[in-house]
């Protein structure tokens, strides 16, 4: 079986201003630049303010842009929100959706985000679905109940596996400086795997919850783990650069 591409990704959330978010952008593009040609994929999700700028900054490097997260029409009356055609036109190639951090404060569900994968695939975005265990999940031994039953509900019946990611991102280990073993990961990973059947051969399966230099090496070489889904470690360009170079 042809090994998969690795993906790194940087989530910096709610971070970041004009100045501050070229600056970063531009550090990173360089230091991809200079690499080239890459081995692996890079991506960054700046907040929506900054993705049109950034994409400027982008051209000519091989560094891609994402969302944070869409919503599932095309357009319309949604005050405050952007569709995946938005970000689609403005050059993004990804979108992260079912983010933990989106689940927990606008309770967002499977139905829906089974929904803005079908819309933002359309759009032609490649789809970063997050899912994760809780402490007490983890603690109860629930974990791969857990995992299975958000997998499913956050895929629509019908989906392009060459647009679909899908990153495990513990809910213990985001921003915490925890972190499970790689092995830990790896059975989470397997599970995910085997549950997508035919298209878990090929769909990249990533990490995310505390990746920072010193852990990217053990976590990004092991062949069951594709990429990683960085959040604050991704708004320091060299340790970011330190991070994605250890996947070549
Ligand atoms: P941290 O890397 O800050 O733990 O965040 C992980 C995350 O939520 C990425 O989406």
């Amino acid at each position: 079986m042809a090994k998969r591409r690795k993906l790194i990704v940087g989530n910096w959330k709610m971070n970041g201003r004009l100045t501050s978010g070229l600056n970063l952008a531009r550090e990173v593009a360089d230091r991809a630049t200079a690499s080239m040609p890459l081995t692996f994929d890079i991506v960054l999700c700046p907040p929506a303010t900054l993705i049109w700028p950034i994409a400027e900054t982008l051209m000519g490097s091989p560094v891609l842009l994402g969302g944070q997260d869409c919503h599932y029409a095309n357009h319309g009356a949604y005050t405050g929100d952007l569709s995946a055609g938005m970000l689609a036109d403005l050059g993004c190639r990804y979108v992260i959706l079912g983010h933990s951090e989106r689940r927990m404060a606008y309770g967002e569900q499977g139905d829906l985000i089974a929904q803005k994968v079908t819309s933002a695939q359309l759009a032609g975005l490649t789809t970063i679905v997050c899912l994760g265990e809780t402490l007490e999940q983890r603690a109860s031994g629930a974990t791969e109940t857990a995992i299975v039953q958000q997998l499913s509900a956050s895929l629509p019946d019908k989906y392009h596996a060459s647009q679909l990611v899908v990153a495990y991102e513990p809910i213990w280990a985001i921003g915490t400086g925890e972190v499970p073993s790689v092995e830990e990961i790896r059975i989470v990973h397997r599970l995910i795997r085997r549950s997508l059947g035919v298209a878990g051969e090929t769909v990249q399966v990533i990490y995310g919850g505390s990746v920072v230099p010193n852990n990217a090496e053990s976590i990004l070489q092991d062949d069951d783990i594709d990429g990683v889904l960085v959040g604050s470690a991704s708004l320091n360009g060299d340790g970011f650069w330190t991070i994605a170079d250890k996947a070549r």
